[in-house]
């Protein structure tokens, strides 16, 4: 007999951030996430203020837009098309430094794991030799996603490193 999950297998697929997709993405985040989960701190009263939805654009502009700035790749997270959070590649000499956030709605149903896959292929195709990702120990969300992923976890006071080699040899 055929096994019918109650909930279909959502499609889970990663956009490369452009302008359209920037505003996608505050949308997303501004419905579903507190500022401080998704982007730097920004002085004034809790909530997405239009200064803190300003500082959104901004961030993302100067990171991942502006060629004369950029330092990093980001990805809308879209699923069944629909923008639930984002993805992030920065390249630090021979490690590749990887970020996700997803929307409070969203979390703990596999997305995160199956964007993870998707991020660790984009970085074994970037000439990088480490993927490596940063948290703290309160997460248990970003270290559950992060053990799994079967890198090698160290703990530093209150952060916490994975690291996960690229290389075919492991
Ligand atoms: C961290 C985050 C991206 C994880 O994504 P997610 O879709 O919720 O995670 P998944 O459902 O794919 O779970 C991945 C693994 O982590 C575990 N996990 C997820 N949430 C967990 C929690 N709160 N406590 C313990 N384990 C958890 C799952 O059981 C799963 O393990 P398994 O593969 O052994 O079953 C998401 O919670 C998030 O966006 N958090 C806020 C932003 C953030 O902290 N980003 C830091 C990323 S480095």
């Amino acid at each position: 007999m055929r096994f019918t999950p109650a909930v279909p297998e959502r499609a889970v697929t990663l956009t490369p951030l452009d302008e359209a997709g920037l505003a996608r993405l505050l949308d997303a985040a501004v419905a579903d996430s507190d500022p401080l989960e998704v982007m730097p701190p920004v002085d004034g009263p809790d909530g997405w203020t239009s200064r803190r939805r300003e500082a959104f654009l901004a961030f993302h502009r100067k990171r991942t837009l502006d060629p004369a700035t950029a330092v990093e790749r980001t990805w809308v997270i879209d699923v069944d098309g629909v923008a639930a959070g984002a993805a992030r590649l920065e390249r630090h000499g021979d490690d590749v430094e990887a970020g996700i956030w997803l929307g409070r709605t969203r979390r703990g149903r596999g997305i995160g794991k199956r964007v993870m896959d998707l991020l660790l292929d984009a970085a074994k195709h970037s000439g990088a030799k480490r993927f490596v990702a940063s948290t703290t120990t309160g997460n248990h969300g970003a270290r559950g996603l992060l053990t799994g992923l079967g890198a090698a976890m160290s703990v530093n006071q209150d952060e916490v490193h994975a690291a996960l080699s690229l290389l075919e040899s492991g």
